[in-house]
């Protein structure tokens, strides 16, 4: 008996593998941090094991974006950290691989490497699938591979499921990658390449399993999500309302969200989801940039102020309930006060209730970077100030408005007071409810508003 236990400890000495660990850092948009997800488990079924601990880590990998100059930067800064760690590791004759991935390691391909000769390995947004072979050719070179094989990689996903995927309920889900649409100021389409659907049974098949394991929000995710064209199980094409309507027949799926939407693509396939389906929450990121024609028209955005306006009425009437945000970007080329003015005025139009506002940021290879009159910093700086002032103000009205309504609410964390419990209002705000009741993380509740902050409501389970 002893002799066969003392076989089996060597027998498990000699297969047993030691357990790598890797560490991730993602920057950008929502599309980024799903990547980041399926690069864990990409590496999980290489008998990697996630650390958050960066000094015990094997493998760094930082998932990068390129879509402002501030976050290429700040990847150059964190590799110059990484390099100091991986010395210190090198001096007592152990290895530390920095990979760089995601948009910048697509648009700079091996110009990070000649940069930054610490870094092992570079991948783009496109490739994450093949990293066991680009672990493997590690061991006799350094390795860069920025191919566009989009098909392949969601042929070719983990087999592995990764529960952190779920985050208090709400999980992402990619069913849409890359752009055509090439405004003048964005990198996208060249570091994403051009636009891919996932078929309907490949969406329908990751929903389930993250609904199955306890996600009761999805979010739909895309650089052009609206332009859905996936291939459904009848060999037509699905819009994504089509899908949505799929998806919202899925038991235990309480919420759908969507986003990135264009707004010249949202058809009335789409509209009349959000009339049709109650799962799907009643608020609609759409981009509009600029409040002008004249620089809309400079962006190659292929949409008017009017037909900005006339879309969010379609909406609207479809659905009275429906709320809106939006991205603004301020100090493009050619940019006047007047033209700044009428993003102001398109604030007010549409009564947005939050936004994200970005001073324009020259990108290398695109035909605004080239355009004449560049805006000066300061008045950049200077007209993002006052806009994010103004959304502000319109963000305290919405929330103000939002007292004595009652609403479902997904608990995502724990408040600052004791029993107090955070949540996340349709409206995407930040909901502090004070009496949970025995709810916990993850549950949906239905609460009653009673109080707004500029950034949060006060709400009690009703
Ligand atoms: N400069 C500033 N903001 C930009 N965005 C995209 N490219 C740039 C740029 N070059 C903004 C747009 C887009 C959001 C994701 O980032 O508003 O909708
Ligand atoms: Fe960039 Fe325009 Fe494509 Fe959006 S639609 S990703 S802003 S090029």
């Amino acid at each position: 008996m002893e002799k066969i236990e003392s076989m089996n400890t060597e027998l498990l000495e000699a297969v047993s593998i030691p357990v790598k660990k890797y560490h991730i850092k993602t920057w950008g948009c929502a599309m980024n941090e799903y990547d980041s997800q399926r690069i864990g488990e990409m590496l999980q079924s290489l008998n990697y094991e996630s650390t958050s601990n960066l000094s015990e880590a094997d493998l760094v990998i930082l998932n990068t974006c390129h879509i402002r100059e501030k976050a290429t930067e700040k990847v150059y800064s964190d590799i110059g950290r990484l390099k100091i760690l991986k010395d210190r590791r090198r001096s007592i004759g152990q290895n530390l691989i920095i990979g760089v991935s995601g948009c910048v390691a697509q648009a700079e391909g091996d110009e990070i490497i000649k940069r930054a000769p610490s870094v092992d390995l570079v991948f783009g947004p496109q490739t994450w699938h093949k990293l066991g072979e680009m672990l493997e050719q590690l061991q006799s070179s350094k390795v860069c591979n920025t191919d566009f094989p989009v098909e392949e990689k969601f042929d070719n996903l983990p087999k592995i499921f990764d529960k952190k995927r779920i985050q208090n309920g709400s999980a992402f889900v990619a069913i849409q990658e890359g752009c055509d649409k090439f405004c003048t100021y964005c990198v996208v389409p060249y570091t994403r390449g051009s636009e891919y659907s996932r078929p309907v049974w490949q969406v329908l098949e990751e929903v389930s399993k993250l609904v199955q394991e306890g996600a009761v929000e999805i979010t739909l995710l895309g650089q052009n999500v609206n332009n859905y064209p996936g291939l459904g199980h009848d060999n037509t094409s699905w819009s994504l309302g089509k899908l949505i309507r799929r998806l919202a027949e899925l038991k235990g799926l309480q919420r759908i969200r969507y986003t990135t939407s264009y707004p010249a693509e949202v058809d009335d396939d789409l509209i009349s989801a959000h009339r049709d389906v109650e799962k799907l929450i009643p608020f609609l990121h759409l981009p509009i940039q600029s409040g002008s024609n004249r620089i809309l028209k400079a962006m190659n955005r292929n949409h008017t102020v009017e037909f900005y306006l006339d879309l969010i009425a379609r909406l609207r009437s479809a659905n009275p309930k429906l709320a809106f945000s939006s991205d603004f970007i301020v100090g493009f080329p050619g940019e006047t006060e007047e033209d700044f003015q009428d993003s102001l005025k398109v604030i007010d139009a549409v009564g947005l209730i939050q936004s994200y506002s970005f001073s324009y940021s020259a990108r290398p290879g695109t035909p605004a970077a080239l355009m004449p009159n560049q805006v000066p910093e300061d008045i950049k700086h200077e007209r993002l100030l006052r806009l994010q002032q103004h959304l502000k103000t319109h963000q305290q009205r919405f929330n103000d408005s939002c007292i004595g309504m009652e609403f479902t609410v997904l608990l995502e964390r724990e408040g600052k007071i004791a029993g107090q419990l955070v949540g996340k209002s349709p409206y995407m705000q930040a909901v502090r409810v004070d009496n949970p009741q025995g709810h916990m993380l993850g549950d949906t509740v239905k609460v009653k508003v009673l109080q707004s902050h500029p950034n949060s409501l006060t709400a009690v389970v009703v």
